[in-house]
């Protein structure tokens, strides 16, 4: 979703704006802007639509000269993409300028009372009538108009204002959208996250719902919103390194995030498993009551998209090897039904991003509602790591891709070391904690394995991109796995349609579109469900149509079926998902690049949703 940066120091502010966009594409948006104030109290700005390079072209020709400014990357919610929706939004005079992340929910009835006030508007957007809301309360302090507006506004905002009738300071405010502030020597920055100021400085402030920060060239106040009293900030350090953000020689940051898998599962089980003693360590969750963890009665899963897939993984995880009660929600559904949670229940909050608008709606519900809070969150210092009463981190650095792979990796990975520990604590044998603990503790290497087959699935995307639509069949613990490769499938080469589904469920409905024109992906490796899912594929061939197949190594009769085969290693039945979908992941990256579709930012997609 939306992209802010703020810039106030010593140096030209447009450097750090520009390189903090492009940090900040990955995100998702339609167009892009920047308004800078200089010394003699000039603020200029410019907009374009389309891609930062568009903004870069145009900066070539009009210089922002100046050591204060704002810039933002806007993903169109109200008004659509166009040079006039573009962020910054200023005021009648052009002496206030605001980036924001968000929606403001009154935005109608505020804009007509600003109408008839005498405010004329420039866009369609929410976020202009912020503008035009502190120029009606600007007294001389922008801080103070700010606050005066934002009494009056209901909904979601991270914003950075500007002002030049107030110049030395740029104004922060956040409710339900990150926002981060990072501390320079004699200069300091803002941004939506830390991946935009990795490498400028290493200290970061995550702004709380409800504050206000006062940013000025060497110093800064946070203010709560409702009180006006000053409250004091922890300083955290950066978790991004800059060579993370970097593509490291891979066409697209997908690519490369795919082919991270392997040390990222290093990294999210560095520390935490002990095989000989078949057991698992996360100090994540060390800081719980162990007695009241010991009595959760039923877990849920709250998670959207490509997470919520991880976690539907997670549930037949927990379930078998812990033996308590999973269900997993999504959390646009969750935050709206009426729930039967207590204090026996654990939510887990699942995302990549630890941003995502549904499912921190859905924590705050449950936490309400008395259930023990956790999450398993990627991003360091998010806000639903913030809000959860204690969790585990993925550790898979940061994911510049939109569509999600190596946290979907990580994550799987995660509800394995989380069925161990939950397991042990409860009937657990020592032999099955060290079976799975080993075979965890080989998972890179598998998966180097699976990635050797990168050439073939190139091949194969080749081959089959001429193809509109495809089912995507698994079965168990890769039923998961198939509504992952299908919805992979649709975001990252968009112009197909895909299905994923249990393979149970394929004469229920289905089956119907197969005919040679419907090549069908099927998730079978030699695991509990082979015979059912050999079943699948015989009927799919008797109505001609196409198969790839996913098997494990050493199966030669798939081959007398499928058209296609793409091998994994063997491995226990329940970590199959995590070799399984790196085929899959690859696919769509090749497919993507078949139909040349924009793979790192598939159209319309945002990387983390913010709004709902
Ligand atoms: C994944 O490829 C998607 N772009 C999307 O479904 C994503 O997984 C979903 O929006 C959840 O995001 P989160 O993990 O950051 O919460």
């Amino acid at each position: 979703m939306c992209g802010i940066a703020g810039y106030i120091g010593k140096n030209q502010a447009s450097n750090f704006l520009l390189d903090a966009l492009k940090r900040l594409e990955y995100r998702g948006y339609d167009s892009a802007g920047m308004a800078v104030l200089n010394g003699e109290n000039n603020l200029n700005y410019l907009k374009s639509l389309g891609r930062i390079n568009e903004l870069e072209e145009k900066m070539k020709k009009i210089e922002l000269n100046g050591c204060l400014g704002i810039a933002h990357t806007r993903w169109a919610t109200h008004g659509h993409p166009s040079e006039a929706n573009a962020h910054p939004h200023s005021d009648c005079d052009e002496n206030i300028f605001v980036v924001h992340n968000g929606i403001i929910e009154n935005y109608k009835i505020l804009k007509e009372d600003l109408i008839k006030k005498g405010h004329l508007f420039k866009s369609d957007t929410d976020t202009e009538v912020i503008a035009h809301l502190i120029e009606e309360h600007f007294k001389g302090n922008l801080e103070e108009a700010l606050l005066s507006a934002l009494k009056l506004v209901e909904g979601a905002y991270a914003l950075a204002v500007i002002s030049k009738d107030d110049p030395e300071k740029i104004v922060v405010a956040k409710k339900s959208s990150p926002l981060v502030i990072c501390i320079g020597k004699d200069e300091n920055f803002i941004a939506s996250d830390s991946s935009a100021i990795a490498g400028y400085a290493d200290k970061v402030i995550y702004l709380d719902d409800g504050e206000l920060g006062i940013i000025t060239k060497d110093d800064y106040r946070i203010i709560s919103i409702a009180n006006n009293n000053k409250i004091q900030k922890e300083h955290c350090n950066i978790d991004s390194d800059v060579a993370d953000l970097q593509k490291n020689g891979h066409k697209y940051f997908m690519l490369k995030e795919i082919f991270e898998s392997p040390e990222v599962i290093k990294n999210s089980t560095r520390g935490r498993i002990i095989p000989e003693k078949g057991l698992v360590k996360l100090g994540g969750l060390e800081v719980l009551d162990q007695e009241k963890l010991r009595n959760i009665k039923r877990i849920i899963l709250i998670a959207c998209g490509t997470a919520s897939f991880a976690a539907m993984v997670g549930e037949y995880m927990i379930e078998e090897y812990a033996g308590i009660p999973v269900e997993v929600e999504l959390g646009s559904e969750f935050r709206y039904r009426k729930p039967i949670i207590d204090s026996q229940t654990a939510i887990i909050a699942v995302s990549q991003s630890g941003e995502t608008a549904d499912t921190l709606a859905s924590l705050e519900e449950a936490r309400r509602k008395g259930a023990l809070t956790l999450g398993i969150v990627n991003v360091v210092g998010s806000t639903i790591s913030r809000e959860t009463e204690a969790g585990v981190y993925n550790h898979a650095g940061p994911e510049i891709a939109v569509a999600s792979t190596k946290a979907f990796i990580s994550q799987m990975t995660v509800f394995a070391l989380l069925s161990v520990y939950f397991g042990r604590i409860k009937e657990m044998s020592l032999t099955m904690g060290k079976r799975i603990t080993e075979e965890i503790e080989k998972m890179p290497c598998l998966i180097e394995e699976v990635l050797k087959n990168d050439e073939q699935i190139k091949n194969i995307a080749r081959e089959y991109s001429k193809y509109r639509n495809f089912l995507f069949m698994g079965r168990k613990y890769n039923y998961p796995i198939a509504e992952e490769g299908a919805l992979k499938l649709k975001e990252v080469a968009y112009h197909i349609h895909a299905e994923g589904y249990a393979g149970g469920e394929m004469k229920h409905g289905p089956i119907a579109m197969i005919d040679e024109n419907f090549p069908c992906l099927f998730i079978i490796p030699s695991d509990s469900v082979y015979e059912k899912m050999w079943s699948n594929m015989e009927e799919v061939k008797a109505r001609n149509g196409k198969i790839i197949a996913i098997a494990t190594e050493g199966n030669k009769e798939i081959k007398n079926i499928a058209d296609d085969v793409i091998y994994i290693p063997k491995t226990l039945e329940m970590l199959t998902p995590i070799l399984s979908a790196i085929p899959l992941h690859l696919f769509s990256v090749y497919m993507g690049m078949e139909l040349g579709c924009d793979v790192d930012k598939p159209r319309n997609l945002a990387k983390s949703v913010t709004v709902e």
